[in-house]
């Protein structure tokens, strides 16, 4: 999709409902998308613990549990909420462009 300066445009805005957390690729690297509220979030998908998908997982107000061992990470900061997970998952500057979610890479 579409890329100016650092932003890849990821998904369509009507793909993403309130509630719902979406696996993208931007530049080949997997990326979680969250709507909380109608404000759009993301973070690295694959969970900082071990190989899963946290868009496989299930998403509750702006914490987003992992399919495997129910790690959690607030969607907002990336800040994991204790263990399994090891350390904070990295997130993603978000910008809606007319129909389309955008996410900042690089940085
Ligand atoms: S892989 Fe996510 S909590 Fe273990």
């Amino acid at each position: 999709m579409a890329e100016t300066a650092g932003w890849v445009a990821v998904a369509q805005r009507s793909a993403l409902g309130e509630g719902d957390v979406l696996g993208v690729e931007a530049s080949g690297k997997p990326i979680a998308l969250y709507n909380v509220g109608g404000e759009f979030y993301a973070t690295d998908n694959l969970c900082t613990h071990a190989f899963a998908f946290l868009s496989d997982g299930w998403l509750d107000g702006d914490v987003i549990e992992c399919p495997l061992h129910a790690g959690r990470f607030e969607v907002k900061t990336g800040k994991g909420l204790g263990p399994p997970v090891p350390c904070d998952i990295k997130t993603y500057r978000v910008r809606i462009v007319g129909d389309e979610i955008q996410v900042e890479l690089g940085g």
